[in-house]
């Protein structure tokens, strides 16, 4: 059960961040209009929502969940893998200083959260372009220290782990068709996402609901056929920059 999240609004500056999407400028009312409705889903899952200031320095910086890895009882705060994003970590390091017991990944290492995903008592660590190997090393031994199992999956042709691969928990885990260590995953119940729903691969678990992004009718069936509630979200602005569900939020 979640019962906090931090979020960052989107800055001015958002239409300057990282992409590799071909799928336009974002419109910046809109994106502020689906973040406002993001944090009223989150408040609907019963969470109690910090919602950060803006900073135009960091266009990508929304996108907060690439800058640590919570968990009720600790946190762990990442190292950007990408320069432009390097130095966001430091406003969140700050939040959660207070909540929480903090622990660092440290240089040569590098690491975006979006990589990392929980699986009840086990982590996964996808190596992609921005989580190398001894920042995934460093992590792997921060967590073992805390009794999770953790995994190394390679991640490829994609921007983060989660971008193909999201835990919703009792045993269901949402796979894209083409995720290249599917065979990592055969002890899940797997929903496998067609190529055509690819985006909704990154829907999100909070505590009685998944959230997925709007459009997406295969992978809603799917989630529902399972039993859960769905809050479905409009996020093409988030698209747009290469940004999901789940990295809108640091959750715990
Ligand atoms: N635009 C999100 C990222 O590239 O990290």
């Amino acid at each position: 059960m979640f019962t906090r999240a931090i979020v960052r609004k989107p800055a001015h500056t958002y239409a300057n961040g990282i992409t590799t999407s071909n799928l336009g400028k974002p419109d910046f009312d809109l994106v502020q209009k689906q973040h406002d409705a993001y944090c009223e889903a989150l408040i609907k899952c019963g969470i109690e929502v910090v919602v950060l200031e803006p900073d135009p320095n960091f266009p990508d910086s929304c996108f907060v969940e690439d800058t640590a890895i919570v968990t009720k009882d600790f946190g762990i705060i990442a190292r950007p893998g990408d320069p432009r994003r390097l130095g966001e970590e430091v406003e969140i390091k700050k939040v959660l200083e207070p909540l929480l017991k903090l622990h660092y990944i440290e240089e040569p290492g590098t690491l975006d959260g979006g990589d990392i995903m929980q699986a009840d008592n086990k982590f996964y660590i996808g190596l992609s372009n921005r989580t190398n190997l001894p920042g995934s090393k460093q992590l792997k031994k921060i967590l073992s220290s805390y009794n999770y199992d953790v995994f190394s999956v390679p991640v490829c042709n994609l921007l983060h782990f989660k971008t193909g691969v999201n835990y919703l928990g009792d045993n269901n885990l949402l796979l894209h068709k083409e995720f290249c260590s599917k065979d990592d995953f055969n002890s899940y119940n797997k929903i496998i996402i067609s190529d055509e729903e690819e985006y909704a691969a990154n829907s999100l678990r909070v505590n009685d609901y998944v959230i997925t992004p709007k459009g997406f009718p295969e992978t809603k069936k799917s989630i529902e056929k399972l039993g859960y509630k769905v809050i479905e979200l409009e996020l093409s602005e988030f698209q747009k920059m290469d940004g999901g569900l789940s990295c809108l939020s640091l959750r715990f």
